[in-house]
């Protein structure tokens, strides 16, 4: 059952207030719902029936303006209560019983390590009560928790607690009121036995907000950076968009068992504990800096999300699109804009593309959708942000700045759609987006295919630049979008070129954004006196593909003259990818060229150079990013030359590695800074590097490394380094020891378990189910499930993708079994399978028949059944 875009109409009965009262107990809750509910005047359904969805409840009473309903009055479908009669408004209470800790799907409320919480969006809040649960129905809530005093001293809802008192058999109660209407998808309970962390924020307008973190008693130490970083973000909400906090508590709860990394819930934020707790000890730089993002990401929604919602989940990119971008901006002006820059761009063109071009392919507006949860996707988050970059990018700062004013001033309180957002920068800045909007509807990734040519006699160089847009399932034929692309132009010397788009414009920008809105353009640039190296989509100003055809002295040209750090990189990765597909090509003809190794050994040794974007620059393309550049992929083949090429370049520069090793040498106390980062990042490097060639200097370092280290990113990194050489018994006495230490941390033994499972040598299939059998393992923790067998089917390549296919006969398996549980895990768990054209026949028929397998088990869960029958599909 597919639902379509088209198909949108506005609800017929809306929702003024909610009125919930949840008992809370160890064989179950029972919530009591008291809905005020009336007609809705914009809707043509005047007689319709009553309908509220509803998923897995146990209904006990159903009573209008209070008085009980007779059986026929109403029906109970199971995934709908409906009432076929009622007046134009009404009071509706509805009783159900629900089982919170026999909830291993977590959507709704469910118990994790002993509280209670909850997890609505986007169609949890179903599995509570009965509910028009959609977005586009707005209601305040009243929200009273009773439970046992000692269990759940903590009792916790959306907005201001307003009354609590004590109940009878050592049972208590707390009621919270939240002011601002909300849709359902945003409402939250949390009843535990927690600590308490405060702090306060004194907002622009001189308000004082309470902020409280609550976190499982061993977990008290772990708070700090999420609270700094929540302050971080709302200093920068108000000052970079003007949007000040709303109610007088902020608060955050961290959760063991959570299927996604957090959630906005109004005043509440609930966060996976891997995505919000960390120490000096326990949480890598890499976690910390995921943490100021995720911490961000989450407030931000507060405006972007919760103040202006979504009309419906086809709008879901209004929210996650804008706030992705907002988040990346905030940790861009936190840290290394550059960096961050590189890291979103990896992602995108890693996973994003590969999505695109998949059989999931989707627009960041999709238009169908079968299951909500399978399009928490990155086309909806990285392009969807990426799309509002555009606009940033297209408009200007300020002019953006505006559009956004009018946005939430315009829309504060509704639920809107994204031809809205696009509506309000057009109508502040008297920019026409009409073609822009493409960008919404039109799946897949653009394709620029770039050539030029230079006129010595005349002084021009010209550039042409034709774009085409792939087929995805269901869109052909698509039209051109509406492209900014940035570009620079490097003479010989590496000095950049004013760009002249008329002859005798000597004082013409050396960048400039030019609009692609045809399916050819040709620019002329004049004035030039030799052939320019040109710089092309600067800090990849569109999510598109370019085609040019690069000569490696133009890359290296490049990597040490663009006055653009992300095309430097860029330029590097090109490089490396040319170096490493020649070897997959032809493998016999082992000839590594030289200049590779001597743009490395610069990089190493320069210490002048920025050693954050160095630190980033000696990252060789991954075999993920491999795959997606490459046809029909022999994922063994490409493992063994980018090994290859890893270990040529560790055998030719070891002196300048140890000499890189012993200059980033810790020195003074652990800092959470873009140069603190790189330092820890260039000394891991090289040390991974050395021992990928076992080399014993590099052994006897790492394993003083891993025991002397004052925090958790040397001792990963040496760690890993270890695991990942062929060192095969300090690598079993490192894992030990690093257990022994660790293993009353969860968060340390998920990354425990994932070193071993993304490692070619510690991670081959035998080694999984050791993981799998591990006390420490959980099948009803996703972290755990990701960190095992998600780190094996979309890190550990080579090993999954083993020729015998036994590598995906086990992931078909753990599909299979976690489809009951946990069908939104088991449906993401499914993605690399879904990949199956993208590999050589021999590989991709292997993983269509596991596929297959899992077509076939009995009673496959929705999210599953859209997943594998859309990429089965012809
Ligand atoms: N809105 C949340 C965020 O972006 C994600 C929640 C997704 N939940 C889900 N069940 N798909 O932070
Ligand atoms: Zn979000």
């Amino acid at each position: 059952q597919t639902i379509y875009l088209s198909d949108y109409k506005v609800p017929a009965y809306l929702v003024d207030t909610v009125d919930l009262r949840f008992e809370l107990f160890e064989d179950g809750a029972r919530v009591h719902s008291t809905l005020e509910l009336r007609r809705n005047p914009e809707s043509d359904e005047t007689a319709a029936p009553l309908e509220l969805d509803g998923d897995s409840l146990t209904l006990e009473s159903v009573a209008l303006n209070g008085a009980a309903l007779a059986a026929g009055d109403y029906e109970d479908r199971g995934d709908q209560l409906v009432v076929r009669s009622v007046p134009e408004q009404f009071t509706l209470t509805v009783v159900t019983w629900i089982e919170p800790q026999n909830n291993t799907r977590l959507e709704g409320l469910y118990k994790s390590s002993g509280m209670f919480c909850t997890q609505c969006e986007a169609e949890g809040f179903r599995c509570i009560t009965f509910f028009p649960d959609r977005p586009d129905v707005m209601a305040r809530f009243r929200t009273r928790i009773e439970a046992n005093k000692d269990a759940y001293p903590v009792l916790l809802s959306n907005g201001n607690d307003v009354e609590k008192g004590e109940l009878e058999n050592g049972r208590h109660f707390v009621t919270w009121e939240d002011p601002f209407p909300k849709p359902c998808y945003l409402f939250a309970l949390v009843a535990g036995d927690l600590v308490e962390k405060r702090d306060t924020f004194s907002t622009c307008s001189g308000r004082d907000i309470d902020l409280r973190m609550y976190v499982e008693p061993r977990n008290a130490e772990k708070c700090d950076h999420a609270m700094d970083s929540l302050k971080r973000s709302m200093r920068w909400d108000e000052e970079v968009y003007g949007r000040e906090y709303d109610l007088d508590i902020f608060m955050i709860v961290a959760v063991d068992d959570f299927n996604m990394g957090a959630m906005e819930n109004k005043g509440l934020n609930i966060f996976n504990s891997s995505c919000v707790l960390a120490s000096q000890e326990t949480a890598t730089d890499l976690a910390f800096q995921r943490i100021e993002a995720i911490v961000a990401h989450e407030y931000f929604h507060n405006w972007s999300g919760n103040r202006v919602t979504c009309r419906d989940w086809f709008q879901l990119s209004l929210k996650e699109g804008f706030t992705v971008f907002r988040d990346s901006q905030f940790s861009a002006d936190m840290g290394s804009p550059t960096v961050k820059r590189i890291e979103d761009v990896t992602l995108l063109r890693t996973a994003q593309f590969a999505e695109d071009g998949g059989p999931m392919s989707h627009p960041v507006r999709p238009a169908s959708y079968m299951e909500i949860s399978n399009f928490y996707t990155l086309t909806i988050y990285e392009k969807g942000a990426e799309v509002v970059r555009m606009i940033h990018t297209l408009l200007g700062p300020d002019m953006f700045r505006k559009g956004s004013d009018l946005y939430f001033e315009r829309h504060d309180g509704q639920a809107v759609t994204t031809d809205d957002f696009v509506k309000a920068m057009e109508d502040a800045s008297g920019r026409d987006l009409s073609q822009f909007r493409l960008w919404y509807e039109q799946a897949g990734t653009p394709v620029l295919a770039i050539s030029d040519d230079f006129d010595a006699e005349t002084g021009v160089y010209r550039l042409t630049i034709e774009q085409s847009i792939p087929d995805t399932p269901g869109q052909t034929n698509k039209k051109p979008q509406h492209i900014p692309f940035a570009l620079g132009l490097l003479g010989q010397d590496g000095q950049p070129l004013p760009l002249q788009l008329e002859s005798g414009d000597s004082g013409a920008p050396t960048e400039r954004v030019l609009e692609l809105t045809e399916a050819v353009h040709t620019f002329e640039f004049h004035g030039v006196e030799s052939r320019p190296v040109p710089s092309l989509l600067r800090h990849f100003s569109a999510p598109v593909r370019v085609r040019y055809n690069w000569s490696r002295e133009q890359l290296l040209f490049l990597m040490s003259h663009d006055p653009d750090g992300f095309n430097r990189w860029d330029a590097g990765q090109r490089l490396a990818v040319d170096v490493i597909q020649s070897l997959v090509n032809a493998p016999d003809d082992a000839e590594i060229d030289p200049r590779l190794v001597e743009a490395y050994r610069k990089l190493i040794s320069d210490a002048d150079l920025d050693q954050a974007l160095v630190a980033k620059m000696l990252q060789l393309p991954s075999e993920a990013y491999l795959i997606e550049l490459t046809d029909k992929a022999d994922v063994p083949a490409i493992h063994r030359a980018r090994e290859a090429v890893l270990r040529h370049l560790a055998g030719a520069l070891k002196g300048e590695l140890l000499g890189c090793y012993q200059r980033h040498q810790g020195s003074g106390p652990y800092e959470v800074t873009p140069e603190a980062i790189a330092r820890r990042s260039l000394r891991n490097t090289a040390l991974a590097w050395l021992l990928m060639i076992d080399d014993e200097e590099g052994r006897s370092l790492a394993v003083s490394q891993l025991n002397a280290a004052d925090n958790m990113t040397d001792r990963m990194g040496a760690l890993r380094a270890l695991v990942n050489s062929g060192f095969e018994s300090d690598r079993q006495e490192a894992l030990d020891d690093f257990y022994n230490r660790f293993q009353d941390d969860p968060q340390v033994v998920e990354q425990w378990f994932s070193v071993q499972a993304a490692s070619d040598q510690a991670g081959q299939l035998s080694d999984i189910h050791k993981l799998l059998e591990h006390p420490a393992f959980d099948w009803k923790n996703p972290n755990k499930i990701r960190s095992v067998v998600g780190a094996f089917a979309g890190q550990n390549l080579a090993a999954f993708h083993n020729p015998d296919g036994s590598g995906y006969q086990f992931l078909a398996d753990q599909v299979c079994r976690l489809d009951d549980s946990n069908p939104q895990i088991a449906a993401r768990l499914v993605t690399p399978l879904t990949r199956w054209r993208k590999f050589a026949p021999s590989y991709s028929d292997r993983m269509k028949s596991a596929l297959e397998r899992i077509r076939d088990k009995a009673g496959l869960s929705r999210d599953v059944y859209e997943v594998v029958h859309k990429s089965l599909a012809d």
